[in-house]
């Protein structure tokens, strides 16, 4: 993990090296059973150099916070793209073609069992266009006998704040299938 990190830290294969202030590799535990893949780094990580921090990241970890999960213990964050676009517009296909064979060896590397894209963006990577966030959200997919639970953007939340209550029912599959599968003890003080 930390060859693959110095590789990515140091990358120019594509022209948002040009206008970053920070790689965003990502961050938690390198052994979590949940990885969380986000689009790209907004404003706040690209100047901090963290995923996950700006408006968007302090809800993910208010609802990471409600399951009882920690980016200490229970999951890794990362991006289908490492670097900001600028003015946080949607990476371009070239861009995501370009950066996810990064995405993919974290993957492989950390090995979790639990996937959760976060948005259209990180489902697409997976499981291409046909796929739409609106209607697979909540549901437990596979990928390479991966499971995967697709659930809406932290930034769509606040956005549009009356998906959370469907976003909540999502999380809490989550917690209830990290006790069947990972930690029978799990506690969280919500689910
Ligand atoms: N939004 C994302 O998709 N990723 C981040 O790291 C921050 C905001
Ligand atoms: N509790 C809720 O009801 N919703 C959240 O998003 C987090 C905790």
């Amino acid at each position: 993990m930390e060859n693959l990190k110095q590789e990515v830290l140091s990358c120019t294969k594509c022209d948002l090296h040009k206008t970053r202030h920070h790689v965003i590799f990502g961050e938690g535990n390198i052994k979590a059973p949940i990885l969380v893949i986000g689009e790209a780094p907004g404003h706040d990580e690209d100047m901090i150099g963290r995923p996950f921090v700006g408006k968007s990241g302090q809800l993910l970890d208010k609802i990471h916070a409600a399951c009882g999960f920690t980016r200490e213990q229970h999951v890794y964050i990362s991006n289908i793209v490492k670097c900001r676009p600028p003015g946080n517009r949607v990476p371009t296909d070239e861009e995501t073609r370009t950066c996810v064979p990064y995405l993919f060896k974290q993957i492989e590397l950390i090995d979790p069992l639990i996937l959760m894209p976060l948005g259209a963006s990180a489902l697409r990577v997976f499981f291409g266009k046909e796929y739409r966030i609106t209607q697979v959200r909540g549901n437990w997919l596979n990928w390479y006998n991966r499971l995967v639970m697709p659930v809406y953007h932290p930034a769509a939340l606040l956005r549009n704040p009356h998906l959370k209550r469907d976003t909540w029912e999502d999380y809490k599959k989550i917690v209830r299938k990290y006790r069947e599968l990972i930690d029978a003890e799990h506690h969280s003080d919500y689910v």
